[in-house]
Formats: C-alpha cells, sequence, structure tokens
C-alpha cells in the first residue's frame, strides 16, 4: 500500500512554501519568497510578508502539484504551519489551508514549525531515530531539544535567553555593510578570512546551561568595527565575519555535543536556517565524531523554511494515527515547542 499523500504549507516568516511529500519521500517543494522586499528594512516587515503571502499562496500550490504531477483531489491530507512565527502571516496559511481542507474534505494538521524543521530531515536521510537531541537555529529561535517522539513528545533543554543566532547574523552583515539575510553573505566573506583575527566573547560558555546569548556577541563586534571607524581604519570584513562566525559556531556545537553527553543520546540533528552554514556544518561533524555522536543536517536547501518540512511532520502525524487538528484550531504567533499539534484553545 502506498504511503498518504500529504500537502504541507508554510508562511511563518518570508517564505511561502507549498510541499508535498508521500512517507518520507519528497515529491515537490515550491517556494516563493519576498525576502528581497524586506532587504532595504534589513529585517522580515510583517504587513509586506502576509501581502506576499497572498499572492503567492494558490500559484505555490499548483507549482508544487505540476512538479508532482498529481491533482489536488489526490492529496490525502494537509498540514499547515499553526506556529511558532509571525501573525499575519501564519494566518495566511492557515486560512488557505483551512480552505483546501474543507473544500476537498481531507483531515487538516495544524503543525509546530519547530517540528517541522526537526522532520524534515527524514526526506533526506530516512526516519529520526529516537530519542535525538536536535539543535534548532534559525532566525526566529535557537534551541536544544530533547525529542522522544516527533509527533508528541519533544522537551526543551536550553533556547536563547536574547537574540537568536540568524537574528545575530543579519545584525552583524547589516553592521559590516552585508546584504539582508546576513547568514550566506558573512558565510561567504568569512571564507576569506581569519577565524581568529579577534577573540570575539562566547557567552555562556561553560555555564553549565543548555541556553544561548548572542546579544553579547553582536554588540562586541559592533563596538569592535565602530572603534575601527573612528580611527579611521578599513574594516576588514572577511576577518572581522570569520571571528563572528567561529565563536557562533563554538558555542552551538559546544553546548550540542554536551546536551547529547549529558543525556545519553548519540543522535543530533541540527537544523533551521543557520544550520545551512557551513563552518557550523564542519565544526558539527568534527566534534560529533570526536564524541562518537552520528550527526544529521538536512541539505541547505531544506534547513531553511520550506513547505516539504510541514509535509514531512504531517505525514509523520498521519503515519502515527493521530487525530487531526479541529477545524478552529487558531494560528498561533506563539505556539510552544511542546505542541507538536494545534489544537483548539480551550
Ligand atoms: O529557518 P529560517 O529560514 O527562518 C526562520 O524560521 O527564522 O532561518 C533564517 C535565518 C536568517 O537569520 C539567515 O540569516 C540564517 O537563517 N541563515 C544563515 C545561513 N543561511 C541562512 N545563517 C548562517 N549561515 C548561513 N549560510
Ligand atoms: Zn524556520
Amino acid at each position: 500500500m502506498t504511503a498518504p499523500l500529504v500537502l504541507g504549507i508554510e508562511s511563518s516568516c518570508d517564505e511561502t512554501g507549498v510541499g508535498l511529500v508521500r512517507g518520507h519521500e519528497l515529491l515537490a517543494d515550491a517556494l516563493a519568497s519576498s525576502v528581497d522586499e524586506h532587504a532595504r528594512f534589513g529585517g522580515v516587515v510583517p504587513e509586506v510578508a502576509s501581502r506576499a503571502h497572498l499572492q503567492a499562496m494558490v500559484p505555490a500550490v499548483q507549482r508544487a502539484l505540476d512538479k508532482a504531477e498529481v491533482t489536488l483531489r489526490q492529496v490525502d491530507a494537509i498540514a499547515v504551519t499553526a506556529g511558532p512565527g509571525l501573525a499575519g502571516a501564519l494566518l495566511v496559511g492557515v486560512s488557505a489551508a483551512k480552505a483546501y481542507a474543507l473544500a476537498l474534505g481531507k483531515p487538516l494538521y495544524g503543525v509546530n514549525h519547530l517540528a517541522a524543521h526537526i522532520s524534515v530531515d527524514q526526506l533526506e536521510h530516512g526516519p529520526l531515530p529516537m530519542p535525538s537531541i536536535a539543535l534548532l537555529v534559525s532566525g526566529g529561535h535557537s534551541s536544544l531539544l530533547e525529542v522522544r517522539s516527533l509527533t508528541g513528545d519533544i522537551t526543551s533543554l536550553g533556547a536563547t535567553i536574547d537574540d537568536a543566532a540568524g537574528e545575530a547574523y543579519d545584525k552583524v552583515a547589516r553592521l559590516l555593510g552585508l546584504p539582508f539575510p546576513g547568514g550566506p553573505p558573512i558565510d561567504a566573506a568569512a571564507r576569506e578570512g581569519n577565524p581568529e583575527a579577534m577573540a570575539f566573547p562566547r557567552a555562556k560558555y561553560r555555564d553549565g546551561t543548555f541556553d544561548f546569548s548572542f546579544s553579547g556577541l553582536k554588540t562586541a563586534v559592533a563596538r569592535w568595527v565602530e572603534a575601527r571607524q573612528a580611527a579611521g581604519e578599513p574594516v576588514p570584513v572577511a576577518d572581522v565575519a570569520a571571528s563572528f562566525q567561529e565563536a557562533v559556531a563554538d558555542v552551538l556545537t559546544r553546548k550540542a555535543v554536551r546536551a547529547c553527553t549529558a543525556r545519553g543520546i548519540d543522535h543530533l540533528v541540527i537544523s533551521g536556517g543557520v544550520a545551512a552554514n557551513s563552518r557550523l556544518r564542519a565544526l558539527a561533524a568534527e566534534r560529533c565524531e570526536a564524541a562518537g555522536i552520528t550527526l544529521r543536517v538536512p541539505r541547505p536547501g531544506l534547513c531553511t523554511d520550506n513547505g516539504a518540512m510541514v509535509a514531512a511532520l504531517g505525514s509523520d502525524l498521519v503515519a502515527a494515527g493521530v487525530a487531526p487538528s479541529a477545524p478552529d484550531f487558531p494560528a498561533d504567533s506563539g505556539l510552544p515547542v511542546t505542541e507538536v499539534l494545534a489544537r483548539v484553545l480551550a
């Protein structure tokens, strides 16, 4: 028997993503991004993102169906990001998904964006062994999670107490005069730089928690750059980028490996936009190998926001026989990571 065909819709930030999966097989992943419309503001403007989702949604669904060579009627279940994310942006995806589900008479799963970021790795590397530790690093989140079941048992071990890792990349890029989003240009600039040129701070490095803090690092970089500019000297962008990136990758991988050893878990999955970072991937591979941990990181295109990740988690929920969300489940900008599936508020 073939596995159910699941359509996934993602609209929590600036990417309109529509994915189609069958089991853990990725059939199509259509993406439309409004990133260019936000670039001049140096960050995502919620209302601009919502409007772009509205325009991109139906064409993206059609592109995904065309790519997979299926029709809407063949879809067995629909999953959509219910949260966390930007309220207005989420609302577009949730409303679209409800309309499709109602019109087609198919079950609808309102799912957690963070759990979806973890589930997507299975489309590339097969079923995720349980338990696993997940390091989730994106523009909005930096979390260490213990995953006992992707469909309902995820606990938080620690999280950022201020800026998310991706947010720090975006802010540092801005002060170096690099474009938004800052991750890719810093990653590229860092390849030409010396990661030991400046000793930027590694906050909460040995504090015994699984929390992160990146706001002090961002400020340290800002002060260093300002001092240079005040002295009328050129800013060595590649060295600053490499030294900043080294500090981020060092703290993230150190804590992720420590979480695995502390919890006696030998599988680590890293996901979210920052998991596309080349230095984070390389250092994580090195440190996991030394600690006897099996590392799984999706290919960069699946790390950043996409619809396939939502379809992947939807597929897990369908396979586990979990009941769908109630039809009036809300878009919840603050949906906690422990809530994999959104239901109606009491
Ligand atoms: O997961 P994502 O696409 O959206 C959120 O859920 O936030 O993550 C976006 C973040 C941005 O902050 C972006 O700068 C960062 O991921 N990012 C990277 C790289 N590619 C994207 N950060 C570091 N290195 C990269 N190569
Ligand atoms: Zn994300």
